[in-house]
C-alpha cells in the first residue's frame, strides 16, 4: 500500500542518484521499480524508513542522510570504533559526523579497501555469509606454493572452525623464496586468509584487500578515503542480489564480523 504521508517515489529515486525526477518517473512507468516486491506505478509514495525499493530487481538505498566511504586502511589501524588500547582506528580516518561503522573487519596488519557507512542494510548484506559478495586479496606468502597447495586453497582447507568454501586462487608472481597470490573469497571468517595460507605451509607476509565485489581503487593512498558514487553503492547492492524483504536489515552497526 502507498504511504499517504510518504515521499514521491520519483523524488526518492532521484535522490538515490538514478537520474532526474522525470527520468525516474519513466523508470516507474516502464515497470522497472518495485516497492516491497510489487511493481510500482506512477504516483506511488513511499516511507523511506520502512519501504524496500528495488530498481531492475536490485535494492536501492533510499533513506536520507546515508553516507558511504571507501577507505584504504593503513597498517596499524584497528577496525573498531573505539580501541581500548588507544590505537588509531579506521573511524579516525573519516569525518566524525555522521557517525559511521566499518563494514566487516580487516586485521591490524592487513591494509586495503574497507567501507565505512551508516547504511545498516548495506553493512548487513556485505557481511552476511548468505550473500557471499567476493573480496579479493593480494597475498604475499613465504615459499613458492606448488599445484597441491593451490588446489587445497581452491577446493577448501580444514580450519578449526570447519572447511573453507571454494576460493579463487592464482599466482601473480613467483620470487626466490616468496610468491604473490590473488585470493578471491566469498566468505569471511576471522583471519581466514592467514589461517588458510598457514595451513598449506605458506605463512602470509603481507595481506592487502584490493577489491570488494567489483569495487576497486588503486588511486587511494593508505589512510585516504573518498565517498562511493551512487552507482558504486547500487552495484554493491546488486552484487549481493538483494531483492527480497528478508534481506532488509536495520542496524547501522555490525562491524565486528570478520572479513574473508
Ligand atoms: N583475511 C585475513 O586473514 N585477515 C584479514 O584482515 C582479511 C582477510
Amino acid at each position: 500500500m502507498s504511504a499517504p504521508d510518504g515521499e514521491k517515489l520519483q523524488k526518492v529515486l532521484a535522490r538515490a542518484g538514478l537520474g532526474s525526477r522525470r527520468t525516474c518517473e519513466q523508470f516507474i512507468a516502464a515497470g522497472r521499480v518495485a516497492v516491497n516486491g510489487e511493481t510500482a506505478t506512477v504516483g506511488r509514495r513511499v516511507d523511506v524508513n520502512e519501504d524496500l525499493v528495488t530498481f531492475d530487481g536490485s535494492r536501492i538505498p533510499v533513506r536520507p542522510g546515508l553516507v558511504h566511504y571507501l577507505c584504504n586502511k593503513p597498517l596499524g589501524t584497528v577496525t573498531t570504533v573505539v580501541d581500548t588500547h588507544g590505537r588509531p582506528t579506521v573511524v579516525d580516518l573519516v569525518p566524525a559526523e555522521p557517525r559511521v561503522f566499518p563494514v566487516g573487519r580487516l586485521d591490524i596488519d592487513t591494509s586495503g579497501l574497507l567501507i565505512l557507512t551508516n547504511d545498516g542494510d548495506l553493512t548487513q548484506i556485505l557481511t552476511h555469509p548468505s550473500h557471499g559478495v567476493p573480496k579479493t586479496y593480494l597475498v604475499e606468502v613465504e615459499g613458492l606454493p606448488g599445484p597441491d597447495a593451490l588446489r587445497r586453497l581452491r577446493e577448501g582447507v580444514d580450519l578449526d572452525d570447519g572447511r573453507t568454501a571454494p576460493v579463487g586462487a592464482r599466482v601473480l608472481e613467483r620470487r626466490d623464496d616468496s610468491a604473490a597470490l590473488e585470493l578471491i573469497l566469498h566468505e569471511g571468517r576471522n583471519r581466514q586468509v592467514r589461517r588458510m595460507c598457514e595451513t598449506v605451509s605458506h605463512p602470509v607476509l603481507r595481506l592487502v584487500r584490493t577489491r570488494i565485489g567489483n569495487l576497486a581503487d588503486t588511486s587511494l593512498a593508505p589512510g585516504e578515503w573518498r565517498e562511493l558514487t551512487d552507482f558504486e553503492v547500487r552495484a554493491l547492492y546488486a552484487a549481493a542480489g538483494t531483492t527480497t524483504d528478508a534481506d532488509a536489515g536495520t542496524n547501522a552497526g555490525g562491524g565486528d564480523e570478520a572479513e574473508g
